[in-house]
């Protein structure tokens, strides 16, 4: 049974209203660039974005966009890492506008991700999240990711990194933790 039952369905109900998760396409871009060019100092080109929904094609990446009243609040993306000992999915971004956050649209947003990971057959995911963003760090938290490590002046080469793993997302034991994290 699906852990996220509304992945790329309505999700309905207080307080969201209607959040329609759905799969990120190039006609989604005019909308999610203004969103990421506020988000980071150095942020995403748009020729990034579309190097990425190229590899959408090809199966390596997965994008998403959340979208409320027809227009997209919210937008993240994985990287799969084929691996001999267990694959691995990189949370590469994810950026809710400003005007919508704290209201629970990052949080369906990695449920979605996290349910892509595991029909993939990801046994772990990673992400890297600066170290002043304790927001998105406690967001990870939630989600089982812990700090891993450290890498130095990471971002425009003055902050650091945390990076965080989440270990054995194919066990019933995380289903419960996005059960939880879903209801
Ligand atoms: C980080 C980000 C994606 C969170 O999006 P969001 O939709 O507001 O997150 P949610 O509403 O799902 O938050 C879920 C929980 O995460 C934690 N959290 C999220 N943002 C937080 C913040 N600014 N301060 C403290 N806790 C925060 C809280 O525990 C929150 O639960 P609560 O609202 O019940 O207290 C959003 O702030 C953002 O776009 N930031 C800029 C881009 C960025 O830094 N992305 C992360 C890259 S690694």
């Amino acid at each position: 049974m699906s852990v996220i039952p509304r992945f790329l369905t309505k999700v309905d109900g207080s307080p969201l209203g209607a959040l329609v998760i759905e799969p990120m396409r190039r006609k989604h871009l005019r909308y999610v660039m203004p969103i990421e060019e506020g988000a980071y100092p150095k942020s995403w080109s748009r020729s990034v974005f579309e190097s990425e929904l190229d590899q959408v094609r090809c199966g390596s990446r997965c994008y998403l966009v959340g979208c409320m009243d027809k227009r997209v609040v919210g937008y993240a993306g994985l990287w799969f890492v084929d691996d001999p000992d267990g694959n691995q999915a990189h949370v590469t971004n994810i950026v809710v506008d400003p005007d919508r956050r704290r209201q629970g649209i990052a949080t369906q947003m990695l449920l979605a991700l996290a349910e892509t990971a595991i029909t993939r057959g990801c046994v772990a995911w990673t992400l890297e999240v600066r170290a002043s963003s304790e927001g998105a760090i406690d967001l990870y938290r939630r989600f089982g990711f812990a700090p891993a490590g450290v890498r130095r002046r990471y971002y425009e080469n003055s902050e650091d990194a945390i990076v965080m793993w989440c270990h054995d997302i194919h066990t019933h034991d995380y289903a419960e933790r996005l059960r939880a994290l879903a209801s």
